[in-house]
């Protein structure tokens, strides 16, 4: 399969894309990139502008400054001749409880024009990749959230999109089911479709083929996820699993302001665990065992371990403070 980027031509270019709401400001002039077949996420924190900045790239909202160009058409002017080739599943997505699971591919299919045996053909390929075959009958309440979330999937995705706007396809289901949903768009992006996606889970992020982050409505990083790793983050981790998290952290903050944790970068709280960022990872760890022993604090592990895309977004929040 050809992954090289420069061989892919741009599906989504956005130029400093802004929008005011009176004069708070959502979206902040953000500028990036979405090429053909790839995986894009989306990702930042709750009302940083992700839902805001979709809604612009769809048409449904115009923006007050910038430009965005998706396949080709301005989101301004255009808009209304690509809308058959995006598709959609919202951060509240609806499916009509009444309806069966069939009944709601059937409106979803016609109401993005398709008829006779496409229709037909289609809504067999959605019941089987969502593995809903067996529940054509059953309304959307009756089905766990991760079935209701790919039947809402596969909604999006009838009528063959080049384009699918995913806001938050995952929230709020179990592991084994976001990994069943994670299967699904690997095997649509393979057969083309563009994915856009938004989440706030890191794992799905380290996915994703580019990323860009947006805090307050403005980019902070975008790129592979290896690649925004090695840039924001210079270093290792050293991962510690305290007995007791919070005194253990006010030990090690106590030992870094007086600069007996060698070069430190920071430490953060992770969970139940501590991270420290460090070029020295080896020095580091020592000193840390060394401290905590010092000050009787019990832990169970401290290793080294390389650092994940979380790290790399909690340092690059606080550079932002
Ligand atoms: N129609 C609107 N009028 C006024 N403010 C709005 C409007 N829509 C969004 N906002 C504000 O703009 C900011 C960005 O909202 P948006 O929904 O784009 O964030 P988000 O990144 O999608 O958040 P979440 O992760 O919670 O879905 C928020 O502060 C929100 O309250
Ligand atoms: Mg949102």
């Amino acid at each position: 399969m050809m992954r090289n980027n420069n061989h892919r031509d741009t599906v989504i270019e956005v130029k400093g894309l802004k929008k005011l709401f009176g004069s708070f400001t959502a979206v902040d002039g953000v500028s990036f990139e979405v090429k053909r077949g790839e995986i894009f996420g989306f990702l930042g924190p709750n009302g940083s502008g992700k839902t805001t900045t979709i809604r612009m790239l769809l048409g449904l909202l115009p923006p007050s400054e910038g430009t965005a160009l998706v396949l080709q058409h301005d989101i301004q002017r255009q808009s209304r001749m690509i809308r058959s080739r995006l598709g959609y599943m919202s951060q509240k997505f609806t499916l009509y409880n009444d309806l069966t699971v069939e009944e709601n591919l059937l409106f979803y299919g016609r109401a993005y024009g398709l008829r006779n045996k496409r229709l037909k053909d289609r809504i067999q390929y959605v019941l089987e990749m969502a593995d809903l075959k067996g529940r054509e009958h059953e309304t959307p309440p009756k089905l766990s959230g991760g079935w209701r979330q790919r039947l809402a999937l596969g909604a999006a995705i009838l009528h063959e999109p080049d384009i699918v706007f995913l806001d938050e396809p995952t929230a709020g289901v179990d592991p084994l089911s976001r990994r069943a949903f994670w299967d699904l768009l690997y095997e649509i992006s393979a057969q083309g479709t563009t994915i856009f996606v938004t989440t706030h889970y890191m794992d799905e992020a380290e996915h994703c083929e580019n990323l860009a982050f947006i805090y307050y409505g403005g980019l902070i990083a975008q790129g592979a996820p290896g690649d925004i790793k090695t840039e924001h983050l210079p270093g290792d981790v050293v991962q510690i699993t305290p007995v007791n998290a919070t005194s253990a952290l006010a030990v090690l903050n106590d030992a870094q302001a007086s600069g007996m944790l060698g070069d430190a970068l920071d430490i953060n709280l992770y969970g139940a665990q501590i991270h420290i960022l460090t070029h020295q990872a080896e020095t580091t760890r020592q000193r840390v065992i060394d401290t905590l022993d010092h000050a009787g604090e019990r832990y169970s592990d401290v290793d080294v371990i390389p650092p994940s895309l979380e790290d790399a977004f909690i340092r690059l929040v606080q550079a932002q403070h």
